[in-house]
């Protein structure tokens, strides 16, 4: 089929060019265009798990169907409900990686179904959930995404998600600059500062895999993020300062723990933790160092500089501010207790490595990169 609809348009375009169409050149095209492996292949019987929600109970269901090259989940799935079990739900709409509806759990990580060839999944996957034997077995398990409540089967009530959204504010606001006659215009520099974060398709994937929401309801989430720092960005947005400082707390960008995951399965390589570090940049460049996580951030930085490894035992007294921060001391002492009864307690000699002139000196250097780079001062970590 699709080596038949690739000969029919090369037939168009030699036509167009007043070429004759000989059957060589549409073997020549057959041969190229068309992997030997993809029209020899033949299909495979695959079984998909999937979490349905019957009768208000929550269980996983098999179905098997036969799956082709090319086959992407959404194909699966469209498959399933149209042969096999017309209640299973789902959410789709263009089927090509622009509108994010069709988000789900397959295998274990956040995907979107239209994106996923099914096949691909069984040849590599060893996820945590797609184990090898699965991969054997042929057996893809899909579920809804996490961190948020299912309305029936793969469908989820996002409403979390965008109410997280909404806070940012996530449209230009020009305040009080004056307006362009015709459009505003901006430099190719500035266009390629924010188009990372503007191709953003709203799917939802970053939230449903981020640790940070998992272990915070109120942390914002990396798309919110991203989307923040897209305004931030905009030459053509007056409220930087607000919208920075808005974040710059501990709900904000400092509830992001480093999890990676938002990079990691974002599909149209947003890279939600990059925004998110670039605002906090942002945010301890403009003087904002008393926020906690700007306080570990510049303790961390500090201990490393220091001594070439971290200081555990200052990092959390680092983190509150000191000593005098009686509050901070109460909040964090239950944890030093617990470190302390399961032995977890760092040493309270700490020794610098040998050659730290060395780690200095990637600071430097890095200091200077950071001059070259902007005429704002960089943060003195000093
Ligand atoms: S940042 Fe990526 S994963 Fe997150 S909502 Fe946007 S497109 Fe989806
Ligand atoms: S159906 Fe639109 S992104 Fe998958």
């Amino acid at each position: 089929m699709v080596s038949m609809k690739k000969v029919s348009r090369s037939k168009k375009i030699d036509q167009k060019k007043g070429q004759k169409t000989t059957s060589k050149n549409i073997k020549g095209l057959q041969k190229s265009e068309v992997s030997e492996k993809n029209v020899k292949e033949p299909s495979q019987e695959i079984t998909f798990r999937i979490q349905r929600v019957i009768q208000g109970k929550t269980e996983m269901r098999d179905y098997k169907i036969e799956v082709g090259r090319g086959d992407t989940i959404l194909d699966c799935l469209d498959k399933i409900r149209d042969d096999l079990d017309p209640s299973l739900s789902f959410r789709r709409n263009c089927r090509n990686t622009i509108c994010g509806s069709c988000a789900m759990t397959i295998n274990g990580r956040a995907r979107l179904a239209c994106k996923e060839h099914a096949l691909n999944l069984i040849d590599k996957e060893t996820t945590k959930e797609n184990t090898k034997e699965n991969a054997k077995e042929k057996i893809i398990t899909i579920t809804p995404m996490r961190n948020m409540p299912v309305v029936k089967d793969l469908v989820n009530d996002m409403t979390s998600f965008w109410n997280q959204y909404k806070k940012i504010k996530p449209w230009v606001d020009t305040g009080d600059k004056p307006l362009p006659e015709k459009e505003f215009l901006m430099s190719i520099e500035q266009f390629q500062e924010l188009e990372q974060s503007a191709d953003c398709i709203m799917c939802g994937l970053c939230y449903a895999d981020s640790n940070g929401v998992e272990a915070e309801k109120e942390f914002l989430g990396p798309a919110a993020l991203a989307r923040a720092y897209r305004l931030i960005a905009d030459p053509r947005d007056a409220k930087q300062e607000e919208r920075i400082k808005a974040v710059d707390n501990k709900h904000g960008t400092w509830d992001c723990m480093h999890c990676f995951y938002c990079t990691e399965v974002c599909p149209v390589d947003v890279d939600p933790l990059a925004q998110i570090l670039k605002i906090r940049k942002m945010a301890v460049e403009k003087g904002s160092t008393k926020t906690r996580g700007a306080m570990h951030h510049l303790t961390f930085i500090k201990s490393v500089k220091d001594s070439g490894i971290l200081n555990e035992n200052k990092l959390p007294i680092g983190s509150i501010g000191g000593i005098f921060n009686i509050v901070g001391m109460f909040e964090i002492t239950p944890v030093g207790f617990r470190m302390l009864t399961h032995g977890k307690m760092p040493s309270l000699i700490h020794h610098k490595i040998p050659k730290i002139e060395d780690v200095r000196e990637i600071f430097n250097h890095f200091k200077k990169e950071s001059f070259k780079k902007k005429d704002d001062s960089p943060v003195n970590y000093q």
